[in-house]
C-alpha cells in the first residue's frame, strides 16, 4: 500500500497519469507546499520496476522541499519521473501528454528539467502547460540548461568544505574523484581542472569519458574501482544512492560534496561517513544553483541575482557544518533540520505566505 512505503513520508499528493492513447505514464509527486507550489525536476527513466520509480520520485521530491527551503526560493517541494518504458515510446507525443497532465493539476506542481529531460524536452512539455520552466528562450538550449549553474554552486561548496575541514579552500594540487560527467559533471571539472585539480572520472558512457579527459587532461578510473581512489574530495555526479553503507564504509577520501540527488542511500551511511570523520555535504545543499537558475522564469530574478544567490552556497553550508558539529550529528541531519525549521517558521507566519506565492 503506498501509504505504507517508507518514502511516502508527509507527501501532500502522489499522482499517476497515464495516457493511452501516446503510452506516456507518469507519477507526480508533491511533498510539501508551505513555501508556495510544489517544484522540481521532471526525470525520464528506464526503470525496473514500478515501485522502483515510486520509490525515486517520493525520495527526490522530499529533497526538493529541503532544497527550496534552504535555498530561500518560494517553492514547495514536487518531483516528477516519466517511465521509458514501452515499446511503442513516442517521445515527442509522451511529453506532450505529460504537459496535459501537469497542466490538470493547475498550478499545484511547476516542472523543470531532471535526468533524461533536455531543454528542448522541456519546450515540448510546455507547449501543453503553463507551469514549467527552465524553457530555452529563442532556441537558446545553452542558456536554459541548469547544468553549468548547479556545478558553479558544487565548485563554491567544495572549496567550502575543504576549508572547513583542512583548514584551506584551496583546490590547486587537490585530488577530486568524479562520478558522472553529463550536464552538471564536465562544467565541474572544467572548473576543477582550470583550478589545477588532479581529476580522476568515471562514466558509463565511454564517449563522455573521452571528452572529459581530452577536455581537461583527467585519469579515467573503471565504474566500482573510484570508491577505492584515494582523494581528497569524492563528488557524485549521477544517479543518487551511490553512497551506501559499504560505500561509506570503504570510500577513501576527507570529503563527499557532488551535484547528484539523494547521494546517501540510507541514514546510516550519513551517520557511517560522520563516524569515520568523512565530511558529508548536503547535496540539497550544494547543488540548488540549477533550481535558482531555472526559476528564475518565474521569481523574475535578474542573472546577477541568481549569481549572488548561487554564491550564498558556501555560507548555508557553513551553517550547516556547524550545526551539525555543534550538535555532533551528521551533516545531512543538521541540513533536513535546518529545511524544516525554515518551513515552520513560514507556516507559523501566513502574511509571509501570501508574499512568497506572489513573488
Ligand atoms: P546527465 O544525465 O546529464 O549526466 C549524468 C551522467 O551520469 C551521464 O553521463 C551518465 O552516463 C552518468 N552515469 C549514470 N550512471 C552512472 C554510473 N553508475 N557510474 C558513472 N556514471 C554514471 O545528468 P546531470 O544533469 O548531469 O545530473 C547529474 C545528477 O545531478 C543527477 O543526480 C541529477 O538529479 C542531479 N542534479 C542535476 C541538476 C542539473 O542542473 N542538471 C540540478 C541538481 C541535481
Amino acid at each position: 500500500m503506498i501509504f505504507d512505503i517508507e518514502d511516502y513520508d508527509d507527501h501532500q499528493a502522489v499522482v499517476l497519469v497515464r495516457d493511452d492513447a501516446s503510452g506516456m505514464r507518469a507519477m507526480i509527486a508533491i511533498h510539501d507546499t508551505t513555501l508556495g507550489p510544489a517544484h522540481g525536476g521532471t526525470r525520464l527513466w528506464h526503470y525496473r520496476s514500478d515501485e522502483e520509480a515510486l520509490t525515486d520520485v517520493l525520495r527526490l521530491s522530499r529533497g526538493m522541499t529541503y532544497k527550496n527551503a534552504v535555498a530561500g526560493l518560494p517553492f514547495g517541494g514536487g518531483k516528477s519521473v516519466i517511465l521509458a518504458n514501452g515499446a511503442d515510446f513516442n517521445r515527442t507525443r509522451v511529453l506532450e501528454a505529460f504537459g496535459a497532465a501537469v497542466e490538470a493539476l493547475g498550478g499545484r506542481y511547476i516542472l523543470a528539467e531532471d535526468v533524461g529531460i533536455t531543454p528542448a524536452d522541456v519546450e515540448v512539455i510546455a507547449s501543453r502547460t503553463s507551469y514549467a520552466c527552465g524553457i530555452p528562450l529563442n532556441g537558446d538550449n545553452v542558456a536554459a540548461d541548469p547544468g553549468p549553474y548547479t556545478a558553479r554552486g558544487v565548485y563554491l561548496a567544495m572549496k567550502a568544505a575543504l576549508q572547513h575541514q583542512s583548514g584551506s579552500g584551496d583546490l590547486a594540487g587537490r585530488t577530486v574523484v568524479v562520478q558522472g560527467l553529463g550536464g552538471v559533471g564536465l562544467p565541474l571539472c572544467r572548473m576543477l581542472a582550470a583550478d589545477g585539480v588532479s581529476l580522476k572520472v568515471a562514466d558509463i558512457d565511454a564517449r563522455r569519458v573521452a571528452r572529459t579527459v581530452a577536455e581537461t587532461g583527467a585519469t579515467s578510473v573503471a565504474g566500482e574501482d573510484i570508491f577505492a581512489v584515494p582523494a581528497d574530495v569524492f563528488a557524485p555526479c549521477a544517479l543518487g544512492g551511490i553512497v551506501d553503507n559499504d560505500v561509506a564504509q570503504r570510500i577513501a577520501v576527507d570529503i563527499v560534496c557532488g551535484g547528484a540527488n539523494n547521494q546517501l542511500a540510507t541514514p546510516q551511511a550519513g551517520q557511517i561517513l560522520h563516524d569515520r570523520g568523512i565530511l558529508y555535504a548536503p547535496d540539497f545543499v550544494v547543488n540548488a544553483g540549477g533550481v535558482t537558475h531555472t526559476t528564475s522564469q518565474i521569481t523574475n530574478y535578474s542573472a546577477d541575482e541568481v549569481n549572488r544567490r548561487i554564491a550564498e552556497i558556501p555560507d548555508r553550508l557553513r551553517r550547516v557544518f556547524d550545526l551539525a558539529k555543534a550538535a555532533d550529528t551528521p551533516t545531512q541531519d543538521a541540513a533536513e533540520r535546518l529545511a524544516r525549521d525554515i518551513i515552520a517558521r513560514h507556516s507559523a507566519a501566513p502574511a509571509m505566505l501570501e508574499v512568497a506565492h506572489s513573488a
